[in-house]
């Protein structure tokens, strides 16, 4: 396995913290660009890890970033806007950027997350300008694109809001209840993009990462209660419920927890059937998608896990019962002997 420069963006997320730990151990050395190093700390005592303060909307300062890298692993993105137009900024204009930036430096390959459900014709602005970031890079040289359903693993930020959100309410009435995922764990996430470094065919193609079973949103969080140990009713909201639950969301203060754009963006399913789930039109591609997958073994690359086998919600849920995720992380790479 070759050891490559890497520039991660967006590496402090919960998926970053995941990720930088196996490409340390695989002996790359990696700049991670933040724009909080505080945020990063705990990357800081990974070999091989560097954590750069610094603006990543800035063309030069992406400049800076892209020289003498071999690969740039582009995370970024968000769930949430603050303000109109932070979908835009985040999941378009910063991909332009960035492509131009790798262009400037000659670096050879780009590793872009987007996430399962992008799609041009989709109502969610969120999944809309996910699918225009994935068009801006697969028409680029170099680049790989994955599409994650729901991830889950220590330090996520669905099932461990469901499961603060069960602590203290025994009735928990639920928008979009009926919305089915196939989440993937974030350490079979990790392994894709690292494997695909490696691999020359990962390039130009996009992959959709799922776990091995499907769920709808109401049977996840039955199963966080029930893991949690709590015995909670769910109410199922119908469709018009669920929307304006979602607008009473919007208007909560402090962290978000649904917004209308989510409420539209569960009206298709979130699994990985091969094929787009059937809520738009598909203009971003020129073919069918399924053409894109299989190289990397399936839905996921083969290299972290015999097989390609991929892991189950079922056989690591307990890290829920941990309640500072940081420490749920430790122990869960302490448990798993890294
Ligand atoms: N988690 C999931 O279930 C899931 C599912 C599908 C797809 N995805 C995608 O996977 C990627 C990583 O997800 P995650 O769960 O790790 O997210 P996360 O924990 O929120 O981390 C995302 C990182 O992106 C950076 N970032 C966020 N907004 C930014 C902005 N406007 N400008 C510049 N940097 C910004 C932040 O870096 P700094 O604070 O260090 O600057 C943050 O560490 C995202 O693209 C997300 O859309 C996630």
């Amino acid at each position: 396995m070759k050891s490559h420069n890497i520039c991660v963006l967006g590496g402090g997320g919960f998926v970053g913290s995941h990720l930088l730990p196996l490409l340390a151990a695989r002996g790359h050395r990696i700049r991670v660009a933040t724009s909080r190093r505080e945020r990063c700390k705990h990357l800081l005592v990974l070999p091989g890890v560097t954590v750069v303060e610094t603006n990543i909307h800035d063309p030069a300062a992406l400049r800076t970033l892209c020289t003498d890298m071999d690969a740039i692993i582009n995370l970024v993105g968000i769930l949430h806007e603050r303000q109109p137009g932070d979908f835009e900024r985040a999941h378009v204009e910063l991909p332009r950027k960035l492509l131009a930036a790798c262009l400037a430096c000659g670096v050879p390959q780009l590793l872009h997350m987007s996430a399962l459900g992008a799609q041009a014709g989709s109502k969610s602005r969120y999944q809309q300008t996910k699918a225009a970031g994935e068009s801006l890079v697969l028409a680029a040289a170099g680049a790989t694109v994955f599409r994650p359903s729901v991830i889950f693993g220590p330090g996520d930020h669905f099932l461990t809001m469901f499961a603060k959100l069960l602590r203290f309410t025994s009735v928990v009435p639920l928008a979009g209840a009926h919305a089915r995922f196939q989440p993937v764990f974030v350490g079979d996430v990790a392994c894709a993009f690292a494997d695909a470094l490696d691999r020359p065919e990962a390039i130009a193609q996009r992959y959709d990462l799922c776990g091995p079973d499907i769920y709808t949103l109401a049977e996840l969080l039955r199963l966080t209660a029930t893991t949690l140990g709590l015995r909670r009713t769910v109410l199922p909201l119908g469709d018009t419920a669920s929307y304006w639950f979602a607008r009473l969301m919007e208007l909560k203060p402090g962290a978000k927890i649904m917004t209308r754009d989510n409420f539209y963006a569960m009206q298709c399913d979130n699994v990985c059937t091969g094929a787009q789930p059937p809520c738009g039109p598909l203009k971003s591609f020129a073919g069918p998608p399924q053409e894109r997958l299989g190289p990397l073994g399936g839905r996921l690359g083969g290299v972290c896990r015999a097989g390609g086998t991929t892991t189950s919600l079922a056989s690591v849920i307990g890290y829920l019962k941990e309640s500072d995720p940081r420490r749920a992380y430790m122990a869960f790479r302490s448990r798993a002997g890294r």
